[in-house]
């Protein structure tokens, strides 16, 4: 029987989320013991019709007693992140706090960028903020929020720079003089951002990066005079830390002393490295973060977290209000309260998901020191796979790896490593993804699942000997 039209029932609830809370569990069970196939999605119209997806969506049907064998279905269809051949994307293996909290979350629904509509997860969005600009090395006067993700993120950060050089740019526009200094590797959503703020993609002034697309420090100077010939200043220059394709770090020292000394606002993008800090042997590989006018942090990559959690950190938060209340730009020294009940004046978001309490739970939970050994596993797994490869007759990595992402190949034919990495997948043996470097077509591993061991890479190299060589016989 339909439920919709009647109030709240417990025993509905405990028994739904009984079922699913064990299914859930024995799927992460099974795919971090490796003992099911990785998994890959069949034609998405299959899949559509496999799940009943239009006849369920329109005539409804499910029910307590269809639900288990339907929510196997669905979970036998996605992609399992906890199995130690899923080494494609960055997304992390969830833990288990933070699960905990979207199921709680998924009931009491806070909508809580207002202190009122959820007290208890608004107070823990500003001891996150709080704790990751400590993190960060930033000094007092810093601030932030919690966005839904990295993208995001980036779009709201460089609002604020936008702000900070264009105070008249929320009422009046931009004129076509603004421009953002970033080497072609940043992530797409920092373009994107500049062209959805008005600016015009032709606003990015490359940077020149080094043959594993790191900025080249000793270059930046020509750049800005490029960006000065162009007819235009630089609202901000962004660097990685680490980048998508290669997960290497930008000279942060260097690049932030350039931007000192020319006034220019200093952006990082840590979405995927920052959670690092939290290992005291890896923390070094962000050094002069702590000099970023701006930098974000995605806690659902190494932090565990589910989607989306990521949080923008300005070294001075005043600047972030300054982004979305333009007439507040000429007061905002007088006008900002950052106590205040509200976060409506520092997100692009109206209602947001309590994404403070996923970050405090893993937090809270596993510590400091808890986070940043899994970081440190998981780097220090990946140097030893980059040893394991690079010991491989026929395989080469692109460099040494400074993260848990690590580029390789098998021979140098670019087609080839783009089947390799689609007949793994359709093995249903790895997930890998692929990328551009320079121009050139590697595999890409990104190594989150603590499953994830040197026999899985052995296998996987294994794997890839046999497809080779069954594709050139
Ligand atoms: C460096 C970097 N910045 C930004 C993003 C975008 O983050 P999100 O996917 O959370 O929007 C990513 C995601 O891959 C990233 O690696």
């Amino acid at each position: 029987m339909s439920r919709s039209a009647d109030g709240w029932d417990p025993g509905e609830y405990e028994r739904l989320a009984g079922v699913a809370v064990a299914a859930v569990a024995r799927f992460v069970a099974e795919s971090q013991a490796g003992d099911v196939p990785v998994g890959s999605p069949p034609p998405l119209p299959e899949l559509i019709d496999t799940l009943r997806l239009r006849s369920l969506i329109r005539e409804g049907g499910l029910d307590e007693e269809s639900f288990e064998p339907w929510l196997g279905d669905m979970l036998a269809h996605s992609v399992r992140l906890h199995h130690p051949g899923q080494i494609a994307h960055q997304v992390g293996a969830t833990d288990v706090p933070a699960a905990v909290a979207d199921l709680v979350q998924g009931v009491i629904n806070q909508p809580m960028s207002i202190y009122e509509m959820g007290p208890a997860a608004h107070a823990m969005e500003r001891v996150v903020i709080e704790w990751m600009s400590e993190k960060l090395g930033l000094p007092d006067g810093a601030g932030g929020v919690l966005t839904h993700g990295g993208s995001l993120a980036n779009l709201t950060v460089l609002l604020a720079a936008r702000a900070a050089a264009a105070p008249d740019a929320w009422v009046e526009g931009v004129d076509g003089t603004l421009a953002v200094l970033a080497p072609p590797s940043t992530h797409y959503s920092v373009t994107r951002s500049v062209a959805m703020l008005g600016l015009g993609e032709r606003a990015v002034v490359d940077l020149e990066v080094d043959d594993y697309e790191r900025i080249v420090p000793g270059a930046l100077g020509e750049a800005l005079e490029r960006c000065h010939a162009a007819g235009r200043r630089p609202m901000a220059l962004v660097a990685a830390a680490c980048a998508t394709s290669t997960g290497l770090h930008d000279d942060l020292e260097a690049i932030g002393a350039f931007c000192r000394e020319h006034d220019i606002w200093f952006h990082v993008d840590a979405a995927h490295g920052a959670t690092a800090l939290l290992s005291p042997h890896h923390r070094h590989l962000l050094r002069g973060i702590e000099h970023a006018d701006s930098a974000i942090w995605d806690a659902h990559k190494m932090m565990r977290t589910s989607t989306l959690a990521a949080a923008v950190l300005l070294r001075d938060g005043r600047r972030l209000e300054a982004a979305f209340r333009q007439k507040a730009a000429y007061l905002i020294y007088e006008d900002s309260d950052e106590t205040g009940p509200s976060l409506l004046e520092r997100q692009v978001e109206c209602t947001k998901a309590a994404l403070g309490t996923r970050i405090f739970m893993n937090v809270a939970f596993r510590g400091e020191d808890g986070i940043g050994r899994y970081v440190a596993e998981s780097y220090e797994k990946t140097l030893r796979f980059w040893e394991l490869i690079e010991g491989r007759p026929g395989f080469h990595c692109l460099s040494r790896p400074e993260s848990n992402i690590l580029c390789f190949r098998y021979g140098q034919d670019a087609d080839l490593q783009v089947r390799l990495r689609e007949q793994l997948l359709r093995e249903q043996r790895f997930h890998l993804s692929s990328t551009e470097v320079n121009g050139e077509r590697w595999l890409r591993m990104t190594v989150t699942a603590p499953a994830t061991s040197e026999e899985t890479v052995a296998g996987l190299l294994d794997a890839i000997e046999e497809l080779a060589a069954g594709a050139g016989r």
